[in-house]
This record gives structure tokens, C-alpha cells and sequence, in this order.
């Protein structure tokens, strides 16, 4: 949630600030703005309520420039999404500058002190009394170099505050100098020759650089355009890695697809692959997961399994829930993340924790890791965003490396998800139970999966007139068994957070025990059906919609033809192994909430109240 950019070096700023809110938009757009500075001269803003265009068109009618800046895109948790509320924020000087990531829980109690002090607040952020804050330490320190003032201002600020921030400060004082420091909410320097950045993440930068370092949690950065020095806030020495970022700047850009969601939903097919590229031994008919960091003998200990993730990670782990324990029998459970930390879930001894996570920063799912650690249990990670803060505080793991993944809408890190419990169910059920035939055919049924993936997409456009026929439907159910009782909830989410329709997920079965009473000739309902050892249980559900005159659409098998006659709208997909089908049957729901959204007029890349990343709890 939010993105924050920084930059110094000899370029105007301004250019490199927009762009990278351009490319961090997806973290928060509700508001954006920008803070400039040249040696010798004032600190110029320039902040507008609604999207980065707006900023844009303001920075048209009212330009800045300077070499050292910083910058700022929200989404909104104290004070409403408007111009006074954007940041950057100013201290009372005017002179210090500072962009907010995170919550400052503890900030009414400070602005009261400060206001008591003569401290007059222009907004109703939390981030404003921090600004506010470093400013008043930086009037009381003397006998120091501008850049040593700043530095130890930011130090004694950070020690008061409760809550999350990544944070970048600067000072007229101290031209040509940035100080960063995250605890909560990520934060990365970029290194580039004769220019430095900080930012949320590395797409903001990686057209400028391929260098970053990911800072850890109480880091400290000062950045000028040629140096850089990490410490930890309390002056300590900081352990950190100069990376090389894994993906390319045209990987984050649309190309020549109208939405980051539907170019994320067509690269499946690669994306998919590149989860189980490398990680197959034929020989074994099992796979290799080397990030584990566990012993063979210690992936055979293992008699629990706990799957936490939040959103589409949840019901990714739950897919692996009905995997894992098909394939390995390990008896497996999935938690949220945003309860099981709070909860106390009664771990037993060899209980293995996996934390699934697109982003790595999503702040209830990193809370949950270090809950399961401090628990004494090891928590593995399935990340997709290489160098975030889950997959370093976690005790080995996978990544998913299906690229950044832009659209707010999770597509391709669900199926990444998936494909990747297949992986670890295969793993765990050739130390156990699974044959050498049965895992030889997962291996076989995985690889097939990218062409059929393919066939899918090659439906688009007949996924897009169905979901027009149904453009005026009030809402949406969505229902599936077994493996694709969690592909129902995931259409369901798809649906609901792009077209703002009200959509639920629910197992087909379940029906009878009241969700029957909402269908009518006005609802639809969405039935996940492929041809497998559920099939006739799923056509009974459907007929007894029917039977109520409900609309019925079908996601089932290329060998169902049958269906046509009972559903109104069908899409077939290849047919699998049950336990894969997921990763198909999800495809066709992607679609068609993606061409119901569009058709709507909805922004399906940025749909309203939400963020890509959710760094707050
Ligand atoms: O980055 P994460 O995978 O941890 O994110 C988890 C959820 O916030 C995310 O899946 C969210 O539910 C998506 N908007 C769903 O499309």
C-alpha cells in the first residue's frame, strides 16, 4: 500500500519521480505528489487527489525541477483521499520533506504533544507528525553537519514512534542527500552511476538500474548521487547484499495487451512452466525443491502441514490443502494469515508452516511467519517477489518467478501457487505413499499443462460474449467440489473485486443448506464441472439450479459435451488429473471476470478501495 520514490543525483528528478509512480501506481492511487530541491533553493511540491495523471497535468500547468527528490502515490488510511493529505508532508520549517509508507499507530498521542509545543498540522496524516517530528529533533540539534542533523533527527523520531513506515527525508540543508529507513513496509535502494534511488519496489527503478539492495527492517540509508551507507536506526552495522533484479523493464510494461490483467492471464502458459522448469527428476518421478533447506529425513519427520497466505495465497493453499493430502496423506490446514496470528493455533511437533505470497511483504502474512517461528516451527516460503522481506525472514522456501505480477487482480501467481503445492504434494507423497506410476503421470500431466492452457486462451473472445449476455446480472455464484471448491471462492474474488458485483464461492454441495434460496432467473451461477469422480454429484447441483429457472454456466471437460444441453453457457476445458484442475478451471473464471469488468467500464487493473500490496494491517 503506497509507493514512495526517491532520487538523487544530476538528472532533473521530476521525469525519473513520475515514471516510477507510474510503475508503483498499482500500490495505492487515490492520491500522488512530489517534492523537489536544488541546492540553495526551497523545497517545491506539487500533490493532487485522484490518479498520477492528475499530477501530471498539474506538474504541466505548474513545473519543478530539481536533482534531489522524492515522491509519493497513496491509499488513504488517515485522513481522506485529498490534495492536503497527500504527500509529501513538511515539518513546520518547511525545509524537511518526508514520503510515508505504513501506519504511525501511535501518532495521535505525538501531534498532541506537538501541538501542544505550536506545531500547526495541514492535514489529518499520521505521516504529517512524523514529518513534523524528525523536523523539531533537527531544530534542536546543533553543533553538526546539515546531513549529521538530518540522520540523528531521523534516528531519535523512529525510536518514538509505534506502528510501520518506509520512509525517505530530506532537508534543504542537506542538498543532494536522502535518508531512508523501513520497519514494516519495504524498502530498496537502487544503484545507478552517478545517481542513487529508494523506492517500495524495484519496478519503480528498474529501468534506471539492476542493482538493489533490499533493506531489512531498522535500516538506515543516507543516499547521495555517488554513495550510500547502511546502518541499522540505532547506529549498529546492517547486514546487507547488493542483488541483481530477476526481471527486465518491458516485463513490467503492458506491451500491446490493453490491462496488466489480461497480459498476466495469457502468460500462464510460461509462468506455469517456469514453476515446475528444473524442479522434475523423471528418474525419482518426483521433484526437487532445493530452497527447503530441510534433510531428506527431516521432509519424511514431517507429520502436519499449516498452508497461511491471505486473498488468492488462501485459496491457492487450499487447493494444496485437498494436494497435499490426496497425494502424501500429511494431514494439512490452511489458515489465513490475518487470523492465524492472532489465533492460538495449537502447533504439534514436526508441523511444517509454508507462507504463500505473491508480493513477500503482505503485512499479515509476514506476521504470521514470524508467529509460526517464534513457535519454535519452521516456516518455508512460496514467494513470487524475489529480494521482499517474507522470503528473508523465512527459513527457506520457493520462489514462483512468474514476474511482476501488476494487475491488482492476482491471475498468474494463483496458478504459480498451485503448480507449485502440486510440486511439493509430489515430493511429499514419493517419500510416503505415491507410487512410481502415479507420480510419473503427475510429471506427464504437469508438462502438458502449458499447451493446454494455451487452448484455453484461444477461447477469450467466446468467454467475452458470455459474460456480455450476462452484463446486467446483479451478482454471481460460483460453485465447485473438491479440488475446485477453492477455485469457486477464487472466481468469486476475481469477479467481486473488478466489477464490484456482489459474487460468492461456495462448494457446490452446500447449496441445499441455503444458498438455493437466491436463485432466480436474474442470478447466475457459475459451476466449476470437469468430467471427474464427482461429475454426476456436480450435475445433480446443476439441475437443481435449473430446476429453479437459475442461469447456469459451465467450466467442465472437453469430453462433457453433454453439458450443452443442461447449461446455458458452456466452456470446456482440457481435461487433467483432478488434483491439477485447478489450474485450468481457473483460467476461464479470470476471463470472464475480466471481460464482465471491462464491459462494465470498470478499472480492472485498479479496481476501487484496493492495493496491490497490503503492508498495513
Ligand atoms: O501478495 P500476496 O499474495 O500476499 O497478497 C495476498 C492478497 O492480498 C491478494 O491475493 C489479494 O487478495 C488479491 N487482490 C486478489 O486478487
Amino acid at each position: 500500500m503506497c509507493g514512495i520514490i526517491g532520487y538523487v543525483g544530476k538528472s532533473n528528478a521530476v521525469p525519473v519521480l513520475l515514471d516510477g509512480l507510474r510503475r508503483l501506481e498499482y500500490r495505492g492511487y487515490d492520491s500522488s505528489g512530489l517534492a523537489v530541491m536544488n541546492t540553495g533553493q526551497p523545497i517545491q511540491t506539487r500533490k493532487r487527489e485522484g490518479r498520477i495523471e492528475n499530477l501530471r497535468q498539474l506538474l504541466q500547468t505548474s513545473p519543478v525541477e530539481g536533482s534531489c527528490g522524492l515522491s509519493h502515490t497513496r491509499w488513504a488510511t488517515h485522513g481522506a483521499p485529498t490534495d492536503a493529505n497527500a504527500h509529501p508532508h513538511l515539518d513546520r520549517s518547511g525545509r524537511l520533506a518526508l514520503v510515508h509508507n505504513g501506519v504511525i499507530e501511535n501518532y495521535l498521542k505525538i501531534r498532541n504533544r506537538l501541538e501542544a509545543e505550536g506545531h500547526v498540522f495541514l492535514s489529518q496524516t499520521d505521516s504529517e507528525v512524523l514529518a513534523h517530528l524528525i523536523g523539531k529533533h533537527y531544530e534542536a540539534r546543533t553543533d553538526e553537519t546539515p546531513q549529521q542533523r538530518l540522520v540523528g533527527a531521523v534516528r531519535e523520531a523512529l525510536v518514538q514512534v509505534a506502528g510501520t513506515y518506509g520512509i525517505v527525508v530530506m532537508h534543504t540543508d542537506a542538498p543532494d542527500f536522502l535518508v531512508g529507513s523501513r520497519l514494516g513496509s519495504p524498502l530498496v535502494v537502487g544503484l545507478g552511476k552517478g545517481e542513487n534511488f529508494l523506492a517500495s519496489d524495484v519496478s519503480a527503478i528498474v529501468a534506471h538500474t539492476s542493482d538493489a539492495i533490499y533493506l531489512r527492517d531498522r535500516d538506515l540509508v543516507c543516499l547521495t548521487e555517488s554513495d550510500f551507507k547502511i546502518e541499522t536506526v540505532d547506529g549498529g552495522l546492517a547486514n546487507f547484499e547488493v542483488s541483481r533484479v530477476d526481471f527486465t523493464p518491458e516485463q513490467a510494461e503492458m506491451g500491446d495487451f490493453p490491462h496488466f490483467m489480461l497480459k498476466e492471464i495469457f502468460e500462464q502458459p510460461e509462468t506455469v512452466e517456469n514453476v515446475f522448469r528444473g524442479r522434475l527428476v523423471d528418474e525419482e518421478a518426483s521433484a526437487k525443491l532445493g530452497g527447503l533447506n530441510l534433510t531428506p529425513q527431516q521432509l519424511r519427520d514431517v507429520e502436519r502441514i499449516v498452508l497461511v497466505g491471505c486473498g488468492t495465497a488462501s485459496h491457492a493453499a487450499m487447493v494444496g490443502e485437498y494436494l497435499i493430502e490426496s497425494l502424501a496423506r500429511i494431514p494439512t490446514e490452511v489458515e489465513i494469515a490475518s487470523e492465524f496470528r492472532y489465533r492460538n493455533s495449537p502447533l504439534d511437533k514436526n508441523t511444517l508452516i509454508f507462507v504463500l505470497s505473491q508480493s513477500g511483504e503482505t503485512i499479515d502474512t509476514l506476521a504470521a511467519l514470524r508467529e509460526g517461528q517464534r513457535k519454535g516451527h519452521p516456516v518455508l516460503g512460496i514467494v513470487n517477489a524475489v529480494g521482499s522481506t517474507i522470503p528473508r525472514e523465512s527459513d527457506g522456501g520457493s520462489y514462483l518467478h512468474c514476474g511482476p505480477e501488476i494487475g491488482v487482480a492476482a491471475t498468474k501467481s494463483f496458478t504459480s501457487q498451485v503448480t507449485m503445492l502440486a510440486l511439493l504434494g509430489l515430493l511429499f507423497g514419493r517419500m510416503r505413499h505415491l507410487s512410481m506410476a502415479e507420480g510419473q503421470e503427475i510429471l506427464r500431466e504437469m508438462r502438458a499443462l502449458p499447451d493446454k492452457i494455451r487452448s484455453i486462451l484461444a477461447q477469450s473472445e467466446a468467454i467475452r460474449q458470455i459474460a456480455l449476455k450476462y452484463i446486467d446480472a446483479p451478482g454471481m455464484l460460483f460453485l465447485g467440489r473438491q479440488f475446485n471448491y477453492p477455485t469457486a471462492l477464487e472466481g468469486a474474488l476475481k469477479m467481486k473485486e473488478i466489477s464490484y458485483i456482489f459474487a460468492s464461492g461456495h462448494a457446490s454441495a452446500e447449496l441445499k443448506h441455503g444458498i438455493i434460496a437466491l436463485v432466480s432467473e436474474k442470478l447466475p451461477s457459475v459451476f466449476i464441472a470437469p468430467k471427474d469422480s464427482i461429475y454426476d454429484k456436480n450435475v445433480s447441483n446443476i439441475e437443481e439450479v435449473k430446476a429453479r429457472k437459475g442461469p447456469v454456466i459451465v467450466v467442465t471437460s472437453e469430453d462433457a459435451t453433454e453439458m450443452a444441453e443442461i447449461a446455458d453457457d458452456t466452456i470446456y476445458v482440457p481435461k487433467t488429473i483432478e488434483c491439477l484442475n485447478p489450474i485450468l478451471s481457473v483460467v476461464p473464471l479470470q476471463l470472464l471476470s475480466y471481460h464482465f469488468a471491462v464491459a462494465r467500464g470498470c478499472d480492472v487493473d485498479k479496481p476501487r478501495n484496493l492495493a496491490k500490496s497490503v503492508t498495513v494491517e
